[in-house]
C-alpha cells in the first residue's frame, strides 16, 4: 500500500532539509550549498553536501544521497513509510488514515499489529494469573526469580501456555486473521497445513512497551534451562529491535541525571523493583548507534552494568565506544560476587548496588584498572607493555584536557615520569592520525569500487552499457522535456534497451511516475528503492550537472549510443546461445554428454 504522492510532497515541502540534517551533522555554508563531515562513512575532510535549493544531499566520498526521506531512512534505519511518518510528525502533519502508519508489504498495518499485541498481552496476563494455567509461570516469577505481585503487574508480565492453539483461537475470536497474527509474529505458519500456531509456548512473557505506551513486541523466556532461552518478536510493521530499549517507558520519567544500561530483561526488572527506575536494556542485541542516539535524547550519563563474565565485559567495551561517539558521559560498573545486577541485588541488596553505581568508573579508569590488573608492574617488560596499552588509550581522546588529566593519573599509577608518557602519547597520536587518513582513503576507494557492484551487479558484465545507461538516466532525471520526449515516442527508448537490471528498474519506475497524474518526483523513488540505491540514482544526476547546456540532440545521441550497445549485446547473446546450442548438439551426437 502506497502513501498518496501529494502527501509525501507536502511532507517534503514542510521539511527544512538544512535544519533536519543540521541536527546530525555540523554544516558550513559554501555558496548555495552546505558541507560537512559525512555521517555515513568516516572522513576528516568534508565531502557531504546538502543543497537546500534542490532539497537533496549527496556525499562525494561514499555516494550516499537522496531526499530528506532518504536521509532519515539511513540515519534512523527506517523504512520509507516510517521515515515519512517521522518527518510528518515533525511537520505536524497527521499521517493519512488508511495507508499510513507503516504498512507492511502484506497490507497489515502498524496499527493492526499494535492492536493484536495489546490483545495478546491481555491473554498472556490472564493466563499467568489463572491458578491452573499459569501455575508454572507464576511459580517461576515469584519463587525462582523473587518478584512480587506488584512488580509482575507493573511490567505487565504474562505466561504463554504450553499449547499450539490457545492464543491463536483466542485471537481469531477477537477478529484477527491468520495473516495479521503471522505478520505480528504472534503465530507461526505450519508448513504442512498452512495454518497458524502459537509462536510462544510454555514461556514467561515480557511485553516490550514503547514510550507512547504501545506494546510493540514480546520476549518469552523458558522456565528451565532448555534452549533457546529467549524467543523474541522479529521485525514487524510496528517494531524494529534497534529502535527500542526495554523499560524506557518507565525510565524516561526519572533519567535526566543518569541511566543504567543492562543486558537482560530480568536485570532491569530487578533494578526497577529495587528503586533504580532508570535502568533499561537493549532487546537481546548489542547496542547500536541508534540506541546511543536514543540515550542522548534522555540523559547525560549512562552507567553500563553488564554481566560480570568475559562476554559481558567485552560488550561493555563496545558499548562504551558507541555511547562515547554520541558524546555521552559513560561509566562502567564493576561487580564482584554476582554474575549480573539481578543476582547482585538479590544477594547484597539495593544499598550495596547504589554504592557500585557511585563507584562506577569512567571509561578511562575502567581501562586503566583493566590493564594494570593484567600486568605485573614489578617486571620491567610487563610494565612497558602496560604503559604502552595505557598510552594508546589516552591517545584516543580528542580533548587535550582529558589527555592531560589521564596522563597525570597514569604517571602516578605506573610510577613513571609524566614527560616520558606524554611524549609517547603524542607519538601514538601522530601515528593514529596517519593510519586513520590512510584507512579513510582506502575505505572511500573500496566503497566506490564495490558500490556499483553491489547495487547494480550487472554493470561488471557490461561496463560500456552500464555507463551509457547511466548517462541516459542522468539526463532523464534532470530534464522533464526528455522524459516527455520518451513518453510520447519522440525518442524511441524502452525498458528493453537497458541491459542492466538495476538501470532498467530505475527507467521503468521513472517513466511510470512520469505517466501518472502527479508526474515524476525524485523523492518518491524512495518508495521502491533502498537508500543505497537512491544514492546511486542521485549520483547519475549529480555527475551530469555540468552538462546543463546540452540540447535535445545530445540526448538523442546518448539514447542512440545506448540502443546500439544494447542491440550489439543482443546479437552477441544470440551468437553465444547458438554456439552453445551447437556445442550441446555435437556433444550429444558424439555421446559425450557430461550430465550437466
Ligand atoms: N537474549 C535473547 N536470546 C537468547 C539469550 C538472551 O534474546 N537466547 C537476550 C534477552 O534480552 C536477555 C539478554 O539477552 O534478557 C541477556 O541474556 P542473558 O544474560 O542470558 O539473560 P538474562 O535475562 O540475564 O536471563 P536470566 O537471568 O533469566 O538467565
Ligand atoms: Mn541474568
Amino acid at each position: 500500500m502506497r502513501l498518496p504522492e501529494n502527501f509525501v510532497q507536502e511532507v517534503l515541502d514542510r521539511t527544512n532539509i538544512e535544519e533536519l540534517i543540521g541536527r546530525y551533522v555540523t554544516l558550513k555554508r559554501t555558496g548555495s550549498n552546505l558541507v560537512g563531515l559525512c555521517p555515513f562513512h568516516s572522513e576528516k575532510t568534508p565531502s557531504f553536501t546538502v543543497s537546500p535549493d534542490k532539497r537533496m544531499f549527496f556525499c562525494f566520498g561514499c555516494h550516499a544521497g537522496g531526499s530528506a526521506i532518504t536521509f532519515v531512512q539511513k540515519a534512523e534505519n527506517l523504512e520509507f513509510t516510517d521515515a515519512v511518518a517521522l518527518l510528518a510528525d515533525r511537520a505536524g502533519l497527521p499521517m493519512p488514515r488508511e495507508s499510513g502508519n507503516g504498512q507492511h508489504e502484506s497490507g497489515v498495518s502498524r496499527k493492526r499489529v499494535l492492536e493484536a499485541n495489546l490483545e495478546a498481552a491481555k491473554f498472556f496476563r490472564a493466563c499467568l494469573f489463572d491458578p491452573e494455567i499459569g501455575k508454572a509461570g507464576m511459580h517461576y516469577f515469584k519463587e525462582t526469580r523473587g518478584l512480587t505481585e506488584a512488580t509482575i503487574r507493573h511490567f505487565g508480565l504474562g505466561y504463554a501456555p504450553d499449547t499450539f492453539g490457545s492464543l491463536t483461537d483466542y485471537m481469531h475470536g477477537k477478529g484477527f486473521s491468520d495473516e495479521e497474527l503471522q505478520v505480528a509474529f504472534l503465530c507461526g505458519k505450519s508448513r504442512k497445513t498452512g495454518r497458524s500456531f502459537d509462536y510462544f509456548r510454555n514461556r514467561v512473557m515480557f511485553p516490550i512497551i514503547d514510550t507512547t505506551g504501545n506494546i510493540v513486541a514480546f520476549g518469552g523466556r523458558v522456565l528451565d534451562d532448555s534452549k533457546p532461552k529467549y524467543l523474541n518478536t522479529s521485525d514487524t510493521p510496528a517494531f524494529k529491535k534497534s529502535n527500542h530499549l526495554f523499560a524506557l517507558n518507565y525510565a524516561r520519567h526519572c533519567c535526566a541525571e543518569r541511566m543504567i544500561l543492562c543486558e537482560g530483561y530480568m536485570d532491569v526488572i530487578a533494578l526497577h523493583a529495587a528503586g533504580f527506575e532508570y535502568a533499561v536494556a537493549t532487546l537481546g542485541t548489542a547496542i547500536t548507534p541508534n540506541h546511543a542516539r536514543i540515550f542522548s535524547k534522555y540523559t547525560k550519563k549512562v552507567i553500563i552494568s553488564y554481566d560480570a563474565d568475559e562476554a559481558g565485559q567485552n560488550a561493555a567495551n563496545k558499548a562504551m565506544r558507541v555511547l562515547g561517539d554520541v558524546g555521552m558521559e559513560v561509566r562502567v560498573l564493576r561487580m564482584n560476587g554476582a554474575k549480573d545486577p539481578d543476582e547482585f541485588i538479590r544477594k547484597y541488596g539495593a544499598k550495596n548496588f547504589e554504592k557500585l553505581l557511585d563507584e562506577s568508573r569512567t571509561g578511562f579508569e575502567y581501562k586503566l584498572e583493566n590493564s594494570l590488573s593484567r600486568h605485573d608492574l614489578t617486571v620491567g617488560q610487563e610494565k612497558i607493555r602496560a604503559s604502552g596499552e595505557i598510552c594508546e588509550v589516552i591517545a584516543g581522546y580528542s580533548s587535550s584536557v582529558e589527555r592531560e588529566v589521564y596522563l597525570n593519573e597514569a604517571a602516578k599509577r605506573l610510577d613513571l615520569p609524566l614527560d616520558v608518557l606524554r611524549n609517547n602519547v603524542e607519538r601514538i597520536r601522530r601515528k593514529q592520525l596517519e593510519e586513520r587518513k590512510a584507512k579513510e582513503s582506502r575505505e572511500v576507494r573500496a566503497s566506490i569500487k564495490h558500490f556499483g557492484d553491489r547495487i547494480n551487479p550487472d554493470s561488471a558484465k557490461d561496463v560500456k552499457a552500464a555507463a551509457a545507461e547511466e548517462h541516459v538516466l542522468g539526463l532523464l532525471l534532470m530534464f522533464e522535456e526528455y522524459r516527455r520526449a520518451v513518453q510520447n515516442g519522440d525518442v524511441a527508448l524502452t525498458a528493453d534497451d537497458f541491459v542492466t537490471a538495476f538501470h532498467r528498474r530505475v527507467f521503468e519506475a521513472m517513466m511510470r511516475m512520469e505517466r501518472s497524474e502527479g508526474g515524476f518526483r525524485f523523492a518518491l523513488l524512495g518508495e521502491e528503492f533502498t537508500p543505497d540505491e537512491m544514492g546511486r540514482i542521485q549520483k547519475a544526476e549529480i555527475a551530469r550537472r555540468e552538462l546543463t547546456e546540452n540540447g535535445p540532440s545530445a540526448f538523442r545521441s546518448a539514447v542512440e549510443t545506448l540502443r546500439e550497445i544494447a542491440a550489439h549485446d543482443r546479437v552477441k547473446d544470440r551468437d553465444l546461445q547458438s554456439r552453445l546450442a551447437y556445442l550441446r548438439k555435437t556433444k550429444l551426437h558424439k555421446g559425450k554428454e557430461t550430465g550437466e
